[in-house]
């Protein structure tokens, strides 16, 4: 089978390439990604080279681009995670995200619709709980809780969720959808907060907490996440949305804490003096307070459940950090960028 992976060089798709193409090799992996300041290749050099992946460099905004892409690679499956992902962006600069995660996903559907119709076809949609807004002290998001996005982003998000379920219902085209929570593990750009704050800890940086840090995220392993995708595609009802939670809800101070004293036992350094560093900075406009996930859905009729609690994973991801210095080096530098530009020019 093709199997189309759209936004494969970011954070989540990356780690999920990372996991499919080996264990998959009776399917062939296109990774279709416009290669923003958020994909980074080498994030795939483990499997850059084997024979079921290959690398497309596709802006999805780009319709013309998207029509050649589908009609030369034929792909029966889509697992569309290429998305402007990061809510603070959206606020000060959201065109790029109507364009990407709404136009985007349009030109996708058209596409994919425009195909032959056969067996096995999914266009699988990745997307987020944020669609659903904010929760106070109480309750958990289901898949019948109302949409009532807060941000540019959450709002393209919602519409990107809307029009894949409308193409199901006007046109048949088989779709799945998934909204889960916020993701943290390997390979994240760090301009989110679990990366920001790991990296910011250890250069003795101030660690910029949002309004008085209360604000709560139920934080899911990101290869948790990638099982998730894979089991609602085997084992999910077309047409249908699926929940993913990692039941691990946290007060992003309480978050922050963790990261220093996890900082502060790997590099041998006084929790307290990292403590310090912690900086209350001016709210996020439209800031949600709570999201926490009711994951019962996928659970019972997919079988998954996370692997990770959040006390496991985050010390892999302080780790990996850690331990990944010229990785983060090249992306913090640019140099990445640099790379990207001249030998992707004119392509
Ligand atoms: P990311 O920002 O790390 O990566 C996005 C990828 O999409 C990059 O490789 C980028 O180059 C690519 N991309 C962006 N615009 C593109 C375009 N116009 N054409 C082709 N490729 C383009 O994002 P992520 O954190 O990996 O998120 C992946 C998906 O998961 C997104 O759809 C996001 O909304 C969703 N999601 C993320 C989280 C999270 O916590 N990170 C939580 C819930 C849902
Ligand atoms: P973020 O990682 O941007 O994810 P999202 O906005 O999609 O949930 O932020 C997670 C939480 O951390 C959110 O409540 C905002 C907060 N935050 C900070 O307090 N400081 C920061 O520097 C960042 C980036 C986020």
């Amino acid at each position: 089978m093709n199997i189309l992976v759209t936004g494969g060089a970011g954070f989540i798709g990356s780690n999920f390439l990372n996991l499919m193409v080996p264990r998959h090799p009776e399917h062939h992996f296109i990774n279709a990604d416009k290669l923003t300041y958020a994909a980074n290749l080498e994030n795939l050099a483990g499997i850059a080279k084997r024979d079921n992946y290959q690398l497309e460099r596709v802006d999805i905004g780009d319709a013309a681009a998207v029509r050649d892409l589908f009609e030369r690679m034929r792909p029966n499956m889509v697992i569309h995670f290429a998305a402007e992902s990061h809510v603070d962006r959206s606020i000060h600069a959201p065109e790029s995200f109507i364009q990407t995660n709404i136009n985007g996903t349009f030109h996708l559907l058209e596409a994919f619709r425009a195909l032959p119709k056969g067996e096995g076809q999914l266009f699988h949609h990745v997307s987020t709980d944020e669609v659903y807004g904010s929760l106070g002290a109480t309750g958990l998001f289901r898949e019948d809780t109302a949409y009532d996005p807060s941000s540019p982003y959450s709002a393209s998000k919602a519409a990107s969720d809307h029009l894949v379920r409308a193409y199901h219902r006007t046109y048949g085209l088989p779709v799945k959808l998934t909204n889960c929570s916020n993701n943290y593990g390997p390979y994240q750009f760090p301009e989110k907060l679990i990366p920001l704050m790991i990296l910011n800890a250890v250069e003795g940086k101030p660690l910029p907490v949002y309004g008085k840090g209360e604000n709560i995220r139920d934080w899911l392993y990101v290869d948790d996440h990638c099982e998730a995708i894979w089991t609602v595609i085997e084992r999910g009802k077309m047409g249908g949305t699926y929940n993913i939670g990692g039941l691990n809800e946290r007060k992003n101070i309480d978050v922050v804490h963790t990261i220093c004293e996890l900082v502060a036992e790997e590099k041998g350094v006084p929790k307290a003096e990292l403590l310090k560093q912690i900086k209350y900075v001016e709210d996020r406009p439209g800031h949600d307070l709570r999201y926490a996930i009711d994951p019962a859905k996928i659970m019972r009729e997919c079988g998954w459940k996370p692997k990770e609690s959040f006390e496991t994973g985050i010390r892999k991801t302080v780790r990996w950090y850690l331990g990944n210095e010229a990785w983060v080096k090249d992306v913090r530098s640019g140099a990445y960028r640099d790379w990207i530009e001249k030998n992707y020019a004119g392509r």
